[in-house]
């Protein structure tokens, strides 16, 4: 395997703002020697997330930021193509944060491998990943949700946010999402039996279709995006209702965070309960919660929702699309 060329992707330029293709440059390099306990793989699918954008400023914290001139690291399905550990052979898929490069060599430790008999690879990056297991937790274990409550969620028809409604679906729960298109809010609709979904871009008052999709108020917010669309959802609130904080997109490629309404009166009018959340600190609890998200999917109440890009010099663009609203559902790029 010695003679391998290995094409990476690596941070040459903390991105202001959106980053462009300039943040990026694609580096060629021969791999290393593999040692025992390692294994070397080919990546097939590289996941881009919106947490990623954080990762490329620099947070002054060793460890928080991505190095410069590095190759970007994050979550990967791989082939093993040479194992130096028993418990894994040639062939067999595996699930690590291995990155934007189309060889990795990485300690056997640090990689799972992944049953793609119940699934294809690449939900392993979404439904049955950390998308699927942030729903789920997010939505289960910060909003609790009760039958009968209306649940409204913000960028709805992205990959948290497509599971998030048809977890709330199966728990009862009537359902509004929010998107930025009309074919997302088509997709929400229709193939994702959502009961309500609104186009944001093309809403003149997000407050009064708010109050139209959801005459009785809200119940639970699962807030994906932050900003003006969150600030339109609280002024729906129920008592005693639950806010989730999974994610702020929009405030991302801000340099300063922008101002909003005072939001302490308005959860103290309604008795209301907000917890931001991270999903690592549920590690102890993925396997069961990985169980019941391939239950789901196997009996088809739930439906993974995959957007594939094609081809490695293509995942900046990918990794961009996500800030400007290209993508429905999980964005993966196939490599392999
Ligand atoms: N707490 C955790 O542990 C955790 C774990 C995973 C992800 N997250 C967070 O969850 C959120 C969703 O992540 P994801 O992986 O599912 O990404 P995603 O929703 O698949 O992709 C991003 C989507 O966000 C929307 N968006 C982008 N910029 C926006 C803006 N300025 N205003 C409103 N909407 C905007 C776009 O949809 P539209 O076309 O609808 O605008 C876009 O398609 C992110 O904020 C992420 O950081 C948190």
């Amino acid at each position: 395997m010695k003679d391998i060329r290995n094409r990476q992707i690596v941070l040459e330029k903390r991105p202001s703002g959106l980053p462009g293709k300039e943040t990026f440059r694609i580096i060629e390099t021969d791999l290393p020697e593999m040692k025992a306990g390692e294994i070397l793989c080919k990546n097939v699918f590289i996941s881009v997330d919106p947490y990623m954008r954080g990762r490329m400023n620099d947070a002054g914290r060793p460890g928080s930021s991505f190095p410069l001139h590095k190759v970007i690291r994050g979550r990967t399905v791989g082939r093993v193509l040479e194992s130096g550990d028993r418990q894994f052979s040639e062939g067999d898929y595996v699930l690590g944060m291995m990155g934007w490069e189309e060889f990795s060599i990485i300690e056997a430790g640090k990689v799972e491998k992944i049953d793609v008999g119940i699934a294809s690879p690449s939900t392993y990056l979404g439904a049955l990943g950390v998308t699927g297991l942030t729903a789920y937790f997010g939505l289960l274990s910060i909003a609790e949700p009760k039958t009968g409550d209306q649940v409204v969620i913000s960028g709805a028809a992205g990959a948290v946010g497509t599971m998030v409604g048809q977890i709330a679906r199966i728990k009862g729960c009537r359902v509004c999402g929010i998107a930025g298109t009309d074919e997302k809010v088509q997709m929400l609709r229709e193939e994702l039996h959502f009961d309500e979904a609104i186009n944001y871009r093309k809403s003149g008052n997000l407050v009064d279709d708010l109050k139209k999709a959801c005459p009785e108020g809200v119940d639970v917010y699962f807030d994906n995006v932050g900003g003006e669309i969150s600030d339109a959802v609280m002024s729906l609130l129920n008592r005693y209702s639950r806010i989730s904080i999974c994610g702020q997109i929009s405030q991302y490629n801000l340099d300063k965070m922008s101002a909003g309404p005072r939001i302490q009166p308005v959860i103290l009018k309604h008795l209301a309960k907000m917890q931001a959340f991270t999903v690592s600190d549920y590690k102890s609890d993925y396997p069961s919660a990985r169980k019941q998200l391939a239950t789901w999917l196997k009996d088809g109440k739930i439906k993974s929702v995959e957007d594939i890009t094609e081809g490695f010099e293509n995942i900046p663009e990918a990794f961009i699309g996500l800030f400007k609203g290209e993508n429905k559902g999980k964005k993966v790029v196939r490599i392999g």
